[in-house]
């Protein structure tokens, strides 16, 4: 079984993601990992992330770097959202996530593009979405307890520039999967938005199972 999970950054995508692997016993990949470890690579080189052959000489990153912390800081996001605009970064790690969706058994892959370009044969997909102010909220507390002083209005402003770049972008831009299913976890709490998330899994998966029939 492939779950697709997309959706903006801080929606809680991945909360949502790394909670139904653990539920279905399934891998899960974080695809933006890879295009922050993309971004990483172009920064720690001194290579321009706007340039599109800066960006594809870093994608061939050692998978040990995915566990390097410096990714889930806000530098590697923002790097990660301009590197990611470009068709031959997409390109270059396409089939590392196409092998990972179809490994035997299954697997849950949250990012930008998994419903639609990655694994479009899912069988169960969702689009994750909260609005801007509580997504900034959420990412503004999660900053300050890491120590940051960052102000809330500058976390406001940074999301809306990445969805701003992730949905105007040519080469699989953010959008939701006409099949996929919407959960807005914009009032919800984290183990509210995961009751949902499987409850909706679960329905998608026994209709997929009457129309076999
Ligand atoms: O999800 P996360 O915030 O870690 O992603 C960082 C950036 O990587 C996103 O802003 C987006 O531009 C890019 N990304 C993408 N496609 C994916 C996952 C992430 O373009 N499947």
């Amino acid at each position: 079984m492939i779950i697709a999970v997309d959706g903006p950054a801080a929606s809680g995508k991945g909360t949502i993601a790394r909670a139904l692997a653990r539920h279905y016993g399934l891998p899960h990949l974080d695809t933006g990992l890879l295009y922050r470890a993309v971004a990483l690579t172009v920064m720690r080189n001194e290579l321009d992330p706007e340039k599109e052959a800066d960006a594809v000489a870093s994608c061939d990153f050692p998978d040990s770097l995915l566990d390097d912390p410096a990714l889930r800081g806000d530098e590697a996001g923002k790097a990660a959202s301009i590197v990611s605009a470009h068709p031959l970064v997409r390109a270059a790690l396409l089939q590392r996530q196409r092998r990972f969706a179809q490994q035997p058994g299954g697997a849950v892959l949250d990012g930008r593009d998994i419903g639609t370009v990655i694994a479009p044969e899912a069988d169960a997909k969702l689009f994750v979405k909260a609005t801007p102010m509580i997504r900034a909220r959420r990412r503004h507390e999660e900053l300050k307890r890491g120590g940051s002083t960052v102000t809330y209005d500058r976390v406001l402003a940074d999301i809306r520039a990445r969805d701003a770049r992730d949905s105007s972008r040519s080469a699989a831009p953010l959008v939701q999967a006409p099949d996929a299913m919407l959960l807005d976890t914009s009032f919800l709490s984290i183990e509210a938005a995961v009751q949902k998330a499987i409850a909706l899994v679960d329905a998608r998966i026994a209709s997929n199972a009457d129309v076999e029939r």
